[in-house]
């Protein structure tokens, strides 16, 4: 039976617990394909589902939510892809940290000429986070001040510079001098290195002492209070994200007394479950990108027998941008 190799892991724990195991060349069934996989994305939920914070269904189990590459075979019922087409996604189940593999074919889009695999699997998930951040959950307009957290990853630097092309004046934090350089080359217009400074203050300081309309909260238990008090009254509160652990249980009570607040906690899932709306995003995102107005920075590139270094270095805060695994 032919094989190939991919991550997987067997118990939940740190990065030693991802293995490169061979597997069976899986077969798709009515309504999928298989993709030879170019290259695959690493994202932050990747270290979410290996340390068991997002139970996987069941062990062992494969890692992984994105990559791009060509359909090698398509069940019964593909109708909108064949053979040999450039395909890349971001979507549920795990698994691709693999040589291949098979995928419902209505989560597959075609990658447009102008747009290579390895910027494909980059930018999928991300970009895709982006779109509907930026134009779902709150749709930001011109003239719009935002605090956008981590703004020299891989979420950051495309939310910077798409923020800015929609005319939007962009507050970011980073943990270093280097981080802050990156992102004003992205679009940033005020940095804080929040490891250092105080970013409530610095963020009331920059808008007069208004506070802004929307937050971008992917760091979680260590902003949540204080990425509150950078809100105006009746501000967005967008908590997407727990690279520093999740936001403990919430009194409500809090979004009273700091302001009328709204709280969303959205996920890229909901956002792209119709077909329409998937297609929707990435168009939009292959047309930033095709505009030159996003740039998808592949930062860093590990073998992908090698996820778990990749692993560490994204836990450590040591990427920026976009990272990519090669089969
Ligand atoms: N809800 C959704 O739909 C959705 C979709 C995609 C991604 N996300 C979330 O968006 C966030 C960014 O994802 P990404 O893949 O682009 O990762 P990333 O931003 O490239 O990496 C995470 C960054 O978070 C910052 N950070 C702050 N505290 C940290 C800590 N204790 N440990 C590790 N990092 C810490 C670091 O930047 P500094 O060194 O500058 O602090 C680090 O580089 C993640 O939280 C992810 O879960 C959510």
């Amino acid at each position: 039976m032919a094989s190939i190799h991919a991550i997987r892991f067997h118990k939940t724990g740190g990065p030693d617990v991802l293995q490169w195991d061979e597997i069976p060349v899986a077969e798709p069934g009515p309504g999928q394909a298989r993709v030879r996989h170019a290259a695959v994305g690493l994202n932050f939920i990747d270290v979410y589902h290996r340390s068991g914070l997002y139970p996987v269904p069941a062990l062992p189990s494969g890692i992984g939510m994105e990559g791009a590459g060509v359909v090698e075979a398509i069940g019964s019922g593909v109708t909108d892809i064949k053979v040999g087409d450039r395909v890349a996604y971001a979507s549920g189940p795990v698994g691709s940290y693999a040589q291949s593999r098979v995928i419902a074919a209505d989560r597959l889009v075609a990658l447009p000429k102008e747009i290579d695999e390895r910027t494909g699997a980059a930018m999928m998930l991300q970009g895709l986070t982006v779109w509907y951040l930026l134009h779902r959950t709150y749709a930001l307009k011109k003239g719009d001040t935002i605090l956008v957290h981590a703004a020299a990853g891989g979420i950051g630097l495309i939310m910077c510079q798409w923020a800015k092309a929609l005319g939007a004046t962009i507050i970011g934090t980073v943990s270093s001098e280097e981080k802050a350089k990156l992102a004003k080359q992205n679009g940033c217009d005020h940095t804080i290195i929040y490891t250092k400074d105080d970013f409530v203050a610095k963020v009331k300081e920059i808008t007069g002492g208004a506070g802004v309309p929307v937050v971008y909260d992917s760091i979680g238990k260590d902003t949540w209070p204080r990425s509150l008090d950078c809100l105006r009254p009746l501000g967005l509160m967008v908590s997407f994200g727990n690279a520093s652990g999740p936001v403990p249980p919430v009194d409500l009570g809090i979004l009273s007394a700091k302001g009328s607040l709204f709280v969303t906690r959205p996920t890229l899932v909901t956002y792209t479950a119709k077909r329409a709306d998937l297609v929707a995003g990435a168009t939009a995102l292959f047309d930033m990108v095709r505009a030159g107005k996003v740039k998808i920075q592949v930062n860093q590139t590990y073998a992908l027998k090698d996820a778990a270094a990749a692993h560490r270095d994204l836990e450590a805060r040591k990427t920026t941008g976009s990272t990519v695994l090669l089969p």
